[in-house]
């Protein structure tokens, strides 16, 4: 067979046929395969007239099809499925060569497939691709680690096939070995915290002012012309103006309200815990899902009471939009904040040279969390590179400011009725918790100290101490010089 193909793919479920497709309609000759060659052959079959495909049945051939340096895209589950194609194809290549994982890889996982391979002299490329189905085909957001030497082989093929706003393309090279990968699962985590955010404002609007679905999706549709213009406010639209054909019903109140993951959020609120970072809008959003699934203590707790009831007048309920609207402008800030910082405590925990505007730039277009808003984010960064925080910057600290009243009114409103608004609530805890210019945690440190003897330091003076809280007088000593 001759090498004629500029990428292979290899995996064609959905995900694997589309960027296939797309990488061929953008002119490159894209061999494919599948373990069962029907799907290889139904591709050509159907989208064959869209560019050149070279169909490989075997491992050989389809190796044997690729230019070299060759360029092999691995589109197959994550997890173990991964490590068996990787050991399968590995011994057909040659240093030089790359193998690009474009699944929802665990980071770690990435880390080590670099590593085993990096040894053999082959690139491991492990790439976040967000966007979904359409997404692959019609452009995603691309987030490659890897080497640098591999990003200049394969960087521009990749910027060519993702999606591309005010002319800039939606892929950079993120960082070294499981950088993209990392960035790809907060990017899932603000995808959890957003949804969640979307979902709490809808179910005030509902029961708290009142609203259809079908009002509530025009509420949606006028926001996504402000400043949440978002993907995800503007398909909220359309799902809450759907309706069951065969019931008549609106479609969200014939869904069980039970949230599922494939776990790339809980993954996230994993390695937040081990990075000690933050991220506490998205570990209610994940905490939200996992409980809305948990049947059992639902029925156990039904019948306990609730919050106060009251109907809002018209006017009552256009100005609580209003604020809805400011809580959740507000909320998604702060849960932005929370990724970026998690981002930034990965990158110095792993030693990536990540470069945070470039983040907000690559998902303006292409991926689930698009939105408006993303170009403010890259602004910011591009005119402070050391931005410590979203707040830290004039325009988003003033938003903040505008929105934290009726912001907080919302959140007592959740509360007074007994609706759950775990997402709002928890941000606007930590916007009040970073604020505070002193938080209880002294008090924490003092019990500690208490029952473990586990020292503390003073805010008057340097050192660390323990009180001898069981002695007469409760003397205080420096354990860190061992005097008193
Ligand atoms: C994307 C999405 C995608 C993810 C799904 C499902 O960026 O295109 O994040 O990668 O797999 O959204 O996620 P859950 O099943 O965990 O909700």
């Amino acid at each position: 067979m001759e090498a004629t193909a500029q990428i292979g793919v290899t995996g064609l479920a959905v995900m694997g046929r589309n960027l296939a497709r797309n990488f061929a309609r953008h002119g490159y000759t894209v061999a494919v395969h599948n373990r069962t060659p029907s799907r290889t052959r139904a591709l050509v079959e159907k989208f064959g007239h869209e560019g050149t495909f070279v169909p490989a049945e075997s491992l050989e051939d389809f190796v044997a099809a690729l230019e070299r340096p060759r360029r092999l895209l691995i589109m197959v589950k994550a997890g173990q499925p991964t490590d068996e194609v990787i050991e399968e194809f590995a011994p057909l290549l040659e240093p030089g060569d790359m193998i690009i994982d474009g699944g929802n890889a665990h980071f770690a996982d990435t880390r080590r497939r670099e590593r085993a391979l990096r040894e053999r002299g082959i690139h491991f490329v492990g790439t976040g691709v967000s966007g979904g189905e359409e997404g692959a085909l019609h452009g995603p957001s691309i987030m490659p680690g890897g080497s640098e030497e591999s990003y200049a082989v394969l960087g521009p093929m990749l910027e060519k096939i993702s999606a591309h706003v005010d002319g800039d393309p939606c892929c950079t090279h993120i960082g070294t070995d499981g950088a993209g990968h990392f960035v790809k699962m907060v990017h899932n985590g603000i995808e959890y915290a957003d949804m969640q955010l979307i979902a709490e404002a809808y179910q005030l609007l509902r029961e708290v002012a009142g609203y259809t679905p079908a009002e509530i999706a025009e509420i949606f549709r006028r926001w996504n012309k402000g400043r949440l213009n978002s993907y995800l406010i503007e398909i909220t639209a359309e799902v809450l103006a759907h309706t069951d054909p065969e019931t008549g019903q609106p479609f969200v109140d014939i869904v069980q309200d039970a949230a599922e993951q494939k776990g790339t959020g809980r993954w996230t609120v994993q390695t937040a815990l081990d990075l000690g970072s933050p991220v506490t809008a998205i570990a209610q959003a994940t905490f939200a899902r996992v409980a809305s699934s948990r049947a059992e203590l639902r029925a156990a707790y039904r019948p306990l009471a609730g919050g106060t009831e009251q109907e809002l007048r018209h006017h009552e309920a256009e100005r609580f939009t209003d604020q809805v609207e400011q809580a959740l402008y507000a909320s998604k800030i702060i849960a932005y904040d929370q990724g970026w910082t998690m981002i930034r405590d990965g990158a110095a925990e792993y030693g990536w040279d990540i470069d945070l505007g470039a983040v907000a730039r690559i998902w303006r277009g292409g991926c689930i969390i698009r939105a408006a808003f993303l170009d403010r984010i890259r602004a910011a960064h591009a005119a402070n590179p050391g931005l410590v925080s979203l707040l830290a910057e004039e325009g988003f600290a003033a938003e903040i400011g505008d929105a934290q009243v009726p912001w907080r009114e919302v959140v007592a409103i959740a509360a007074h009725r007994g609706i759950p608004a775990p997402a709002f609530t928890a941000a606007l805890a930590f916007y009040d918790t970073l604020r505070s210019e002193r938080l209880p945690a002294a008090l924490i440190q003092g019990l500690r100290d208490f029952f473990g003897a586990h020292t503390y330091h003073r805010t008057d003076r340097e050192g660390v101490y323990h009180t001898r809280w069981a002695e007469p007088g409760r003397p205080e000593i420096r354990t860190d010089t061992g005097t008193s």
